[in-house]
């Protein structure tokens, strides 16, 4: 069987890894696609190396532009690809504009489509992702889905044909990553941290960086925040609060958020793991506080994951300062954690899948 697997962001990396090496162990041929929609060595090539993910067999450098633009330069040299490759299956990851891009090339040929990570929504058409994620699943042949949540929501979508319920690959890389980043980071002592004596922040989604208002009332509320809040910025939020400038206030603004570029996998899931809160408005970040028994507080105003907030370990605030100072000094987690998100095994159970289906 002859996989063509699409990446090109961040988080996409992460979700790939356990798949390209479960489609590696079961001897098929897997022909991985990266976009180039991420490209700075710290957004992309340290998840290979960290993660062993074969280096892929083409980098399309598309690079960084307006969604229409970028999607349809994508598109253009995925067909290419999907021309020259011919595979069995198309695989596409989450809610990039790369996964649209991928799954959009891939259905005009008529090759087959999987979608990993299908049926999530957070019913906010304001999103790119949720632009993304309802076309990719409504032209995807196979949807893999990490929660029940996902299952339903595609139901009512009317999409039941090809739907099945395997797990969260970010579980997987969890589960073989922990271990190894606990023994081979020293991001704590770099920065001078005490377990569980500083809050970890992330902030990249339009709704925060893009409308100023939103951005300033997070800075001002991080910089009011006692603890220390390490802040591995994102380089689209990076420009924005450049662009903010002086603008940035709070009564600790010089101490608080301490910003530093974004992170390697290992040095985000150590950093991660002892912090004592996660503010985010991250996807997969939401998912890791949980697996890794830290309360998260995520600054949107929905979630897709919310299973977590249903669990009580997860409060979702918004951009609101006030809300996000108070929620900090009042969120107490329950003692109970039930395992969400599959068996760690979401890989496997997407290759045999894929086998199964596979008519060629
Ligand atoms: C993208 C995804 C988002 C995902 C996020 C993960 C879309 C529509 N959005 O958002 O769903 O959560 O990735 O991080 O696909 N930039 C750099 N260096 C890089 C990459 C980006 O400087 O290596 C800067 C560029 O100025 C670029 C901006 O970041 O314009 C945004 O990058 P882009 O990939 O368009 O969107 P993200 O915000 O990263
Ligand atoms: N991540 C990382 N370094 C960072 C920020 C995030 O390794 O500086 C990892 C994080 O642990 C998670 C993934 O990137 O596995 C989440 O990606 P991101 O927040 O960019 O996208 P989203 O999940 O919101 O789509």
């Amino acid at each position: 069987m002859k996989v063509l697997t699409v990446v090109g962001a961040r988080p996409q990396f992460i979700k790939a890894a356990s798949v390209c090496k479960a489609l590696r162990a079961a001897g098929h041929t897997e022909y991985l696609v990266h976009t180039g929609q991420h490209y700075d060595y710290g957004m992309s090539q340290v998840f290979f190396d960290e993660l062993g993910i074969p280096q892929p067999d083409i980098n399309l450098e598309i690079g960084s532009g307006a969604h229409g633009w970028q999607t349809g330069q994508m598109l253009i040299r995925l067909e290419e690809a999907l021309l020259a490759q011919r595979p069995n299956w198309t695989l596409v990851y989450g809610d990039t504009n790369s996964t649209l891009a991928g799954a959009l090339a891939a259905v005009k040929l008529r090759i087959p489509v999987a979608h990993v990570e299908a049926g999530l929504r957070s019913f906010n058409r304001e999103m790119p992702e949720e632009h993304n994620r309802v076309l990719t699943d409504h032209i995807a042949d196979l949807l893999f889905c990490p929660t029940q949540t996902a299952v339903d929501n595609l139901r009512n979508e009317g999409l039941t044909k090809g739907v099945h319920l395997v797990g969260d690959t970010m579980y997987d890389a969890v589960l073989q990553f922990a271990e190894a980043a606990r023994k081979r980071s020293t991001i704590l002592e770099r920065l001078g941290l005490k377990p569980k004596g500083y809050l970890l922040a992330t902030v990249h989604r339009p709704y925060n960086t893009d409308v100023p208002e939103n951005l300033r009332n997070m800075l001002t509320a991080f910089a009011e925040i006692e603890e220390p809040v390490i802040f591995p910025v994102h380089p689209r939020t990076r420009k924005k609060i450049e662009e903010l400038g002086s603008a940035v206030g709070g009564r600790r603004p010089t101490v608080n958020p301490r910003m530093i570029d974004p992170l390697g996998y290992l040095d985000m899931l150590a950093l991660e793991q002892d912090a004592r809160l996660i503010l985010t408005d991250s996807g997969g970040i939401q998912k890791e506080a949980y697996w890794l028994g830290v309360p998260c507080v995520t600054l949107r105003t929905e979630t897709e994951w919310v299973e977590t907030v249903e669990a009580g370990w997860n409060v979702v605030v918004g951009a609101d300062r006030a809300r996000i100072l108070t929620v900090l000094r009042s969120l107490v987690t329950p003692a109970q954690h039930p395992a969400l998100y599959g068996d760690g095994q979401a890989a496997d159970h997407i290759v045999g899948v894929l086998e199964q289906n596979d008519r060629r």
